[in-house]
C-alpha cells in the first residue's frame, strides 16, 4: 500500500505534509537546498518575500527534473504591505521572481508590520482585507492555487471569516512540543483551515533536551523526528527548515506513531 504524503485543503487541493521550511537560507544555499531536497522525495517549499531568497528557490525548482505540477510552492505577502494596490503588485512580482505561471499557496505572512509586532494593538483589519480582496482575486485569476493566513490569531482570523469571501485555506503559526496554542489550532480546524507547524523544531533549540531526548529514545528516533512527529499527529501540515542533506532525510523518515499516552505527556510537557 503506498503511503498518502499529503493532506487536503478545504479548497480540495492537495498538500504535501512535510516541506522544507528556508527561512534564514541566501539564494545560493536555498538553490542547492531545493535541488537536493526534490532529489530525496521533497514536494512542498515553504518561503516568503520577506526571507529575500525567492529567487533561489524559484532556481532551485527550476533546476529540478520533476514537473512543476508535482512540486507545492508557498510564499507570503511582505508584512509591510497592507493595501489593495501593493498587494496585487506583490503578487505579480513574487511570480516574475519565481519565473512561475502560479504558485500554489499564497499567505498573508503577518496581520502587523513585523515592526509593530508585540508593540501596537492595531491589528490591521482593514490593511488585511485589502491583502485579502488581491489574493481572492489573484487565486480566481490562476494565479495561485489557494491563499491562507499566518500568525493570525482568533479575532484576525474572524476579520477574514466575517468580511471576506473565501475562507483561509491555512494558518501557519508557530506548533512544537512546548508551544502548543490550543484554542487557535482548534479554532482554526473547526472553520475547515488547516494548521501548518511552522518552527517545529523550535529553532533547534530543543532538539538537545533532555525530556525530549527521553522520547525519542523510546521511540528510536532522533529528536527531531519525535518533535515533527507530535505535530503531524496533531494534524498540521510541519516546515523543518535545514541545508543538511542527511537531516533533510531524517526529517522525512517518520515512520512510527506516538501512542496516545505519550502525546497527552508531551502536550502537557513544560520545558
Ligand atoms: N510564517 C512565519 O512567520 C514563520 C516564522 C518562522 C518560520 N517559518 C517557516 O518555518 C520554517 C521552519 O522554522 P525555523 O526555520 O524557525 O526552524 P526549525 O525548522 O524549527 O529548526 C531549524 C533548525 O533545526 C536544525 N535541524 C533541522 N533538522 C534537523 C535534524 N534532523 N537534526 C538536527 N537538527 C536539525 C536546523 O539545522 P541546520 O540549519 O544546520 O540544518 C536548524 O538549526 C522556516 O524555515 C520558515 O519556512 C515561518
Amino acid at each position: 500500500m503506498s503511503v498518502d504524503n499529503t493532506l487536503t485543503l478545504n479548497n480540495g487541493i492537495k498538500i504535501p505534509k512535510v516541506q522544507l521550511g528556508t527561512w534564514l537560507m541566501n539564494n545560493d544555499e536555498v538553490k542547492r537546498a531545493v535541488q537536493q531536497a526534490v532529489k530525496i522525495g521533497y514536494r512542498g517549499f515553504d518561503t516568503a518575500k520577506d526571507y529575500g531568497n525567492e529567487l533561489g528557490v524559484g532556481k532551485g525548482i527550476w533546476n529540478s527534473d520533476i514537473e512543476r505540477s508535482e512540486l507545492f510552492l508557498t510564499t507570503k505577502i511582505p508584512t509591510n504591505v497592507k493595501d489593495y494596490k501593493n498587494t496585487k503588485r506583490a503578487i505579480d512580482e513574487a511570480l516574475t521572481t519565481f519565473g512561475l505561471d502560479y504558485i500554489d499557496l499564497l499567505l498573508i505572512h503577518s496581520p502587523q508590520p513585523w515592526i509593530e509586532v508585540n508593540r501596537v494593538s492595531d491589528r490591521h483589519f482593514e490593511g488585511n482585507l485589502e491583502n485579502w480582496q488581491a489574493m481572492e482575486e489573484a487565486l480566481k485569476a490562476g494565479k495561485v492555487r489557494a491563499i491562507g493566513v499566518s500568525n493570525f490569531l482568533k479575532e484576525d482570523v474572524d476579520n477574514i471569516l466575517k468580511n471576506g469571501e473565501i475562507i483561509p485555506a491555512v494558518n501557519q503559526i508557530e506548533v512544537n512540543v512546548g508551544h502548543t496554542p490550543w484554542d487557535l489550532m482548534k479554532y482554526c480546524q473547526s472553520q475547515r483551515m488547516l494548521i501548518e507547524a511552522y518552527s517545529p523544531l523550535a529553532h533547534g533549540r530543543l532538539l538537545t533536551n533532555s525530556k525530549i531526548k527521553e522520547f525519542a529514545k523510546k521511540y528510536r528516533v532522533s529528536p527531531a523526528q519525535l518533535m515533527l512527529k507530535y505535530d503531524l499527529q496533531l494534524g498540521c501540515v510541519v516546515l523543518p527548515k535545514s541545508d543538511d542533506i542527511d537531516e533533510m532525510k531524517q526529517n522525512l523518515e517518520l515512520d512510527f506513531t506516538i501512542n496516545s499516552r505519550d502525546m497527552d505527556q508531551l502536550k502537557r510537557l513544560e520545558l
